[in-house]
C-alpha cells in the first residue's frame, strides 16, 4: 500500500498567528510529508507492504512503527483542530464532567500533562476499554492505541509543532490549542 499525505481539513491561513501559515508549511508540508515518504520506502519488501496504518502501528517496531505512528498522529492532530471555537457537548461533555468534575478541571489537567511531557511527544484524551476517559502523554511517536485505548483528542508537543509561533513557550501553545479544538470530531471519536 502506498500511503498519501492527506489534505488538511482547513486553509493554512485559517488560524492566523495562533498557528501560522509558516508552521503548516513546515509541520504539515515538511514533517508530516517526510513521515509519509519514509514509511512508503521502509515498508517495501516487508510484511507491512499491504497492511493498513493501524495494523502497522499495532505490530511494527523501530523506524517502521515510528513513521507509521507519526503519519497517523499528525492526520489525527489536524482533524482535532478547528479555526472556529467549539465546545464539547452531549455524551462527551457528560463523560468529561464525570471524569474530571468540570471542563475547566479537564483543561487544567490536560495542560499540566502536556507541559510535563519531557521532550518530544503527544498529549492525549483517551477512552479506556471500560468507557472511562483518561489524559495521558506519550513520548516520540507512541500512540495509546497500542495499549488498547481509543484516542479521542491529541496535542502535538514536539517543538516543531510550536517553535515558529511560540518559540520555547509550550504552555502558551497549549493554552491556545485548547481554544482551537474541533470538539465535534472529538465527540464523534467518543461516540
Ligand atoms: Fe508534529
Amino acid at each position: 500500500m502506498t500511503f498519501k499525505l492527506p489534505e488538511l481539513p482547513f486553509e493554512t491561513e485559517a488560524f492566523g498567528n495562533r498557528l501560522s501559515k509558516e508552521t503548516f508549511e513546515y509541520h504539515y508540508g515538511k514533517h508530516h510529508a517526510a513521515y509519509v515518504n519514509n514509511l512508503n520506502k521502509l515498508i517495501v519488501g516487508t510484511p507491512f507492504e499491504n497492511a493498513s496504518l493501524e495494523e502497522i502501528i499495532k505490530k511494527a517496531q523501530g523506524p517502521v512503527f515510528n513513521n507509521a505512528a507519526q503519519v497517523w498522529n499528525h492526520t489525527f492532530y489536524w482533524d482535532c483542530l478547528s479555526p472556529k471555537q467549539t465546545s464539547p457537548s452531549g455524551a462527551l461533555m457528560t463523560a468529561i464532567n464525570k471524569q474530571f468534575n468540570s471542563y475547566n478541571e479537564f483543561r487544567e489537567k490536560f495542560t499540566q500533562a502536556a507541559i510535563g511531557q519531557f521532550g518530544s511527544g503527544w498529549g492525549w484524551l483517551v477512552k479506556n476499554p471500560d468507557g472511562s476517559l483518561a489524559i495521558e502523554t506519550t513520548g516520540n511517536a507512541a500512540n495509546p492505541m497500542t495499549g488498547g485505548k481509543k484516542p479521542l483528542l491529541t496535542c502535538d508537543v514536539w517543538e516543531h509543532a510550536y517553535y515558529i509561533d511560540y518559540r520555547n513557550n509550550r504552555a502558551k501553545y497549549i493554552e491556545t490549542f485548547l481554544d482551537m479544538i474541533n470538539w465535534k470530531f472529538v465527540g464523534n471519536n467518543h461516540a
